[in-house]
């Protein structure tokens, strides 16, 4: 049965725009049914027809609470299989990832544990790390905490600045976004007690994904 994908994001969308591509193509058994921002003027709202946007000021709102209750009843009305966080650069109250527990993933451009929340390329670059990468996780009230189910490395080369590294980092964003929400959508994705299942079997190391890189590297 075709998985319905609610989608949220606060940027440009490029890795929603993945994930549009790989459904057009043929390559994923999915629907998205919903894409939801923070930011009225997100790019990645354009991505989708206008009966499937939905965006608010959090600002307008009395509380933090009451913006995320409002975005919940919104994203549940969508009846989503799978929540993915695509550049949601807001925090998700727990309100909200308790309600939809377990079927909430995101992508965060590093190789976690490292490097959680903000400025990640700059921090790995001046950690002097040979890799860099992203991460695909669920979603548990600690920020960017919860179980990881595959990464994606990308090595840093002599010379990258945080925006080069960051082009290189969501070129393979784009790949391992489409490659777990494949999983999920093939009903192969769960999580137990805080640990990701695959298949059935628990992942005690996340899938470790190795994209070909473009060559020359993208400036
Ligand atoms: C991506 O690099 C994503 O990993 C990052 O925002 C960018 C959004 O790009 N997300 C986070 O940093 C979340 N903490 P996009 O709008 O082009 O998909």
């Amino acid at each position: 049965m075709t998985a319905r994908i609610t989608v949220l994001a606060s940027g440009s969308g490029s890795n929603l725009q993945a994930l549009l591509d790989a459904i057009d193509a043929g390559q994923l058994d999915a629907q998205v049914v919903g894409v939801f921002s923070d930011k009225p003027a997100a790019f990645a709202l354009q991505r989708v027809p206008e009966p499937l946007r939905w965006s608010r000021v959090p600002k307008e709102y009395a509380s933090r609470e009451a913006f995320d209750a409002d975005l919940a009843d919104a994203v549940a009305a969508t009846t989503p299989d799978w929540v993915i966080c695509a550049g949601y650069m807001r925090i998700l109250g727990a309100a909200f990832v308790e309600r939809f527990r377990g079927r909430v993933l995101n992508i965060h451009p590093s190789l976690l544990p490292k490097y959680r929340g903000l400025h990640t390329h700059a921090r790995a670059l001046e950690a002097s790390d040979a890799e860099h990468g992203a991460s695909m996780h669920f979603v548990i009230p600690e920020l960017d905490a919860g179980a990881v189910i595959a990464q994606a490395p990308v090595l840093v080369l002599a010379g990258d600045t945080a925006e080069s590294l960051a082009r290189r980092v969501l070129q393979v964003e784009h790949r391992l976004l489409v490659h777990v929400a494949k999983l999920a959508a093939e009903g192969r994705l769960a999580e137990h007690d805080g640990v990701a299942i695959l298949d059935g079997h628990p992942l005690f190391t996340p899938q470790r994904l190795e994209f070909a890189p473009t060559w020359p590297p993208v400036a």
